[in-house]
């Protein structure tokens, strides 16, 4: 379960002070999955970027399984980041310069849990990068760039990348925000079955009415001001 308590995210504009979150309560129980919704700048992403330690809320608390986020040092929120994050960035944050296959492997590089050399070599692992390319349809773009493939291509591998670490916690930011529906369910598809298969808790920021309804919980951002 994660908790959080009177979270605050205040950003400096010249004299003023932006309000990017206020949170002043939530609870997702492991297992849960939350569509994240409110108007742009209400502070969908801050949210996802503070419960994934990419960046420190100013004030409140998140608990969670592992110990108090918040009050984490640095190598624990890398160890935190690395090895229970699964993160579906907007813009998929695919590098060009590797292939599909590659990028894919990076994900479960990246894990502290499986940096062992030779990993990706394993039974298990080939198993499970399997398994995750034929429910995402991407076994025949392997050898392929990012860069050759179209968004909703791009967005499937971004998801094979997140979730081949096996996260306990997914946070996906507007994961269908450019995709027709057909690539929309097939992305919502997955997550949502990932996450019932692992017990993650899964947490996606979404404007889309379809995304929303593959989520049993809702939460409720409001901008500048009190959630
Ligand atoms: N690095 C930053 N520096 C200054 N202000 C920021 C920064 N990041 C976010 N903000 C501000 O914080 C507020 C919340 O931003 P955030 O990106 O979390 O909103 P959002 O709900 O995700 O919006 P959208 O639906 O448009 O993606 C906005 O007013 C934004 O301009
Ligand atoms: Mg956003």
């Amino acid at each position: 379960m994660i908790t959080i308590q009177g979270l605050e995210k205040r950003y400096k504009d010249g004299d003023q002070e932006i309000v990017a979150l206020h949170l002043p309560y939530a609870e997702f129980d492991r297992g849960t999955q939350w569509a994240v919704v409110g108007p742009s700048g209400s502070g969908k992403s801050t949210l996802l970027h503070c419960l994934a330690g990419i960046i420190r809320a100013d004030g409140g608390q998140i608990k969670t399984g592992e110990g108090i986020l918040t009050d984490f040092d640095e190598d624990a929120l890398q160890s935190w980041r690395s090895i229970e994050i699964g993160y579906i960035f907007q813009d998929f944050n695919l590098i060009d310069a590797l292939t599909v296959k590659e990028n894919i492997e990076l994900g479960a590089y990246l894990s502290l849990g499986h940096y062992v050399s030779g990993y990706n070599k394993t039974e298990q692992f080939q198993e499970r990068l399997q398994h995750l390319l034929e429910t995402m349809d991407i076994v025949n773009l392997l050898n392929k760039r990012p860069s050759a493939l179209s968004r909703g291509e791009q967005q499937r591998v971004a998801v094979a990348r997140a979730l081949i670490k096996e996260p306990s916690l997914v946070l996906a930011d507007e994961p269908t925000a450019s995709l027709d529906e057909e690539n929309s369910r097939r992305v919502m598809d997955l997550l949502t079955s990932y996450c019932k298969q692992s017990n993650a808790t899964l947490l996606v920021a979404t404007h889309d009415p379809l995304t929303k309804s593959y989520c049993s919980n809702v939460i409720t951002l409001t901008k500048g001001g009190h959630a």
